[in-house]
């Protein structure tokens, strides 16, 4: 367990505006999912109610791509208030986003930049974690990015300097041991060594992810099956932190939800007691509080009014 509480939620799937038919219809046997926060926000209608329909009945995490923790801008407090009432709204576990920055001067390029690592680096984003967690009124759960170019002033690793932030800050991890392995081919570390050196305690939920290998450099696509490389650091990494909330993302060739479910549940075979988690099979809807501490009952049905035509949502481009 980590040091927040936060539960192991079992196995859970990146929610695609793709599957949303399948999931309001069939109500499908999976522990979670996790949203991508961009999509609900400053939308309103039917995304917000397809995803509080869903977070009546399964465990909602939020994970977001443009806090830009790392950046110099100013930080974006209506942002920030929108992204707290939404996960009040949909009674989330708790909030992700990423060690990187994504724009400079009020511009975002939706990408997740790399950042350099060093003291002032350090010092600097430990900050802007400290305050977007007192805003939140929850620990901000900061994600390792993939890279695929280095700093020349960087001075500390990236998982000695992740170590040291989430000290500083008091922020919880999530471990994409995806990204750990595609950083660790790009820029020729040992991913085993990123494994061991990241404060267990600290680690709340865990990426699994497919990625496109074009031999001298690996891009992290998210559009296949997690290699058998990537399941050992997953096996590795929960042999440290215990049974850890895991989830699949899959963003581009999305198949079928059988499909992902199916990829996301090998992880079993890596989980010592082979349990579902708290918002699992056995206990869906369980009304676990979430940030804000809210609690609710489960009692809407999941069917959607009408046939679900609008086109996928736009921030599922940005892989994460
Ligand atoms: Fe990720």
């Amino acid at each position: 367990m980590n040091r927040f509480n936060f539960p192991d939620l079992g196995i859970g799937i990146g929610l695609r505006t793709v599957h949303y038919a399948h999931i309001l219809d069939t109500q499908p046997d999976v522990d979670w999912f996790e949203a991508l926060s961009e999509n609900y926000l400053d939308t309103g209608g039917r995304p917000r109610y397809v995803l509080e329909t869903i977070a009546e009945r399964y465990p909602i995490v939020l994970h977001g791509v443009s806090m830009s923790i790392g950046g110099t801008d100013p930080i974006d407090f209506d942002y920030l208030r929108k992204l707290k009432e939404l996960a009040r709204g949909v009674n989330a576990r708790w909030i992700s986003d990423h060690l990187c920055w994504t724009g400079v001067s009020g511009r975002n390029v939706h990408d997740l930049l790399p950042m350099p690592y060093n003291e002032e680096s350090l010092r600097h984003t430990a900050a802007r974690v400290r305050v977007i967690s007192d805003f939140l009124e929850t620990p901000l759960v900061v994600e390792n990015p993939s890279s695929y170019v280095e700093f020349a002033t960087s001075t500390m690793t990236e998982w000695d300097f992740l170590a040291a932030l989430a000290a500083e800050s008091d922020c919880g991890l999530l471990l994409d041991v995806n990204n750990i392995y595609v950083s660790s081919f790009n820029h020729g570390f040992d991913p085993k060594t990123y494994v061991d050196a990241i404060p267990a305690d600290r680690v709340v939920q865990v990426h699994l992810a497919g990625h496109a290998n074009h031999g001298t450099h690996i891009i992290d696509t998210h559009d296949n099956v997690v290699i058998d490389e990537v399941w050992q650091l997953y096996g590795r990494a929960c042999a440290r932190t215990g049974d850890v909330s895991t989830l699949m993302e899959w963003d581009a060739n999305i198949p079928d939800f059988e499909t992902v479910h199916a990829e996301a549940r090998k992880a079993e075979a890596f989980r010592g007691s082979g349990e579902s988690g708290v918002g699992g099979r056995r206990r869906k809807g369980s009304g676990e509080s979430g940030v804000g501490g809210r609690r609710k009952s489960s009692s809407k049905s999941l069917r959607h009014p009408t046939p679900d035509t609008r086109p996928p949502q736009d921030a599922e481009a940005v892989h994460v």
